[in-house]
């Protein structure tokens, strides 16, 4: 579905790997993606919701905002650690990496573990609307696989026997939290174009 002259929707983002990807998802909805050149307040909070709602606060009270943007934030949710690392999901990864976090595992039995990824999209006098997107899963007990980045070597997504980092990006992306999120922001986007 094409949306009636939907102008663009700006990300704000230091990773152009992530324009490319959600430019890509959104363009059938005749949707361009620009980026943001903007600080973002990257709030430390407890949830993604509380992360990304406080850093977009924050830039509708400083005003001057080109048009719609989204923000987007990921984690990686494990059970048996109450959750960690969740909101530290990129500094825990920079630091104690792949390896720490099996560390922390040992050799527990409960493994059970949820990528999460939330999706802002502040449009100027409509606010903002969180979408989500969860790919439950399970903890291997040692790194496997090249594909992907991050936590994928040692995330074997429900139902599969394969890490993410074993699998296509396809396959990957059939399954994955971030895409969810992304395919609930197009569906949200075409509900209000009506
Ligand atoms: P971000 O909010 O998308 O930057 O994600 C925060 C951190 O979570 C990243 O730096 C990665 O370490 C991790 N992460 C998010 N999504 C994924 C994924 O799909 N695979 C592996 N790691 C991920």
């Amino acid at each position: 579905m094409v949306m009636k002259d939907p102008g663009p929707i700006y990300l704000l983002t230091g990773n152009t790997g992530k324009l490319k990807e959600i430019g890509r998802w959104l363009q059938p909805l005749g949707v361009e993606v620009r980026l943001m050149e903007r600080t973002f307040l990257e709030a430390q909070a407890d949830s993604l919701e509380e992360v990304i709602l406080t850093g977009m606060e924050v830039m509708e009270k400083e005003g001057d905002i080109e048009g719609p943007f989204i923000k987007d934030d990921s984690g990686l949710f494990i059970d048996a650690l109450g959750g960690f690392p969740g909101v530290y999901s990129a500094y825990v990864q920079r630091t104690i990496g792949n390896k720490g976090i099996l560390d922390l595992m040992g050799d527990r039995n409960d493994r059970g573990a949820t990528f999460r990824t939330v999706i802002g999209l502040y449009q100027p006098g409509e606010g903002i609307t969180l979408l989500r997107g969860e790919c439950p899963g399970a903890i291997s007990f040692e790194e496997r696989g090249k594909q992907g980045f991050g936590y994928d070597p040692i995330f074997i997504p429900r139902g599969e026997e394969r890490t993410f980092a074993e699998m296509s990006v396809d396959e990957k992306n059939s399954l994955s939290h971030r895409i969810r999120a992304i395919k609930g922001l197009i569906d949200y986007l075409s509900r209000c174009s009506g």
